[in-house]
């Protein structure tokens, strides 16, 4: 029973419109009516600048954090199980918060893309592979200055990741990291058409590789 209330309760943590509070708190905006409509920190640093879009991405990363983090709240003999056990409950709190943040109860079901959520889930459940997720996000932005195509790839790398460096051959994790590859590419999608229509835009702040 008390795993079911930890599942909702990060779920709800998942669902703080962190970048919708903070359009709404300084600016009077609704993020969600500009740039590209995303309620993210991508969205938030296009529209709001820097330093909000840096708050908003600092607050979603521990969104995900947290959520894990409520594992410690569980009863003794879950914390000291199996590690099969331990991580399976480690990624359904962190799952349920990244659905919170896409389908935020307190913004009307409209939400973010799950990114940054994802990744302090997974900084939270295993640090290697969000390292090697990170390192490919960067690379792929470096090169492109499209940070929905570095998510998209940095969210593939995953499964690659949980296969060769988490070296995990339990079959549930495969299928999480799976599930959340499509996940990222399924919460993309408007991207993946702008994309594909070459009308996605770049982060400005690398604008230098222009001149
Ligand atoms: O994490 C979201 C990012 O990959 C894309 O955001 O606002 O460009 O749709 P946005």
């Amino acid at each position: 029973m008390k795993e079911v209330l930890l599942i909702i309760t990060a779920y709800l943590i998942g669902s703080i419109p962190t970048a919708l509070i903070i359009s709404k708190k300084f600016f009077g905006i609704d993020i969600r009516d500009y740039g590209s409509g995303n309620m993210g920190a991508t969205n938030t640093f296009r529209v709001l600048g820097s330093k909000y879009g840096t708050i908003v991405m600092v607050c979603d990363i521990l969104k995900g954090l947290v959520a894990v983090g409520l594992y410690n709240f569980l009863p003794y003999y879950l914390q000291h199980g199996n590690s099969l056990d331990r991580t399976n409950l480690m990624i359904g709190l962190g799952l349920s918060a990244v659905v919170g943040h896409v389908f935020p109860i307190w913004a009307n079901f409209k939400g973010g893309k799950g990114v940054a959520t994802l990744f302090g889930m997974i900084l939270a459940i295993q640090p290697i592979v969000a390292v090697s997720c990170v390192g490919v996000f960067l690379l792929v932005l470096y090169l492109t200055r499209f940070v929905s195509l570095s998510s998209i790839l940095a969210g593939v790398m995953l499964p690659i990741s949980v296969l060769w460096i988490w070296n995990e051959h339990e079959v549930l994790y495969r299928l999480f990291a799976l599930l959340v590859a499509v996940l990222v590419i399924v919460t993309h999608q408007k991207n993946i058409g702008r994309l594909l229509k070459g009308v996605e835009s770049r982060i400005p702040i690398l604008k230098y590789r222009d001149r």
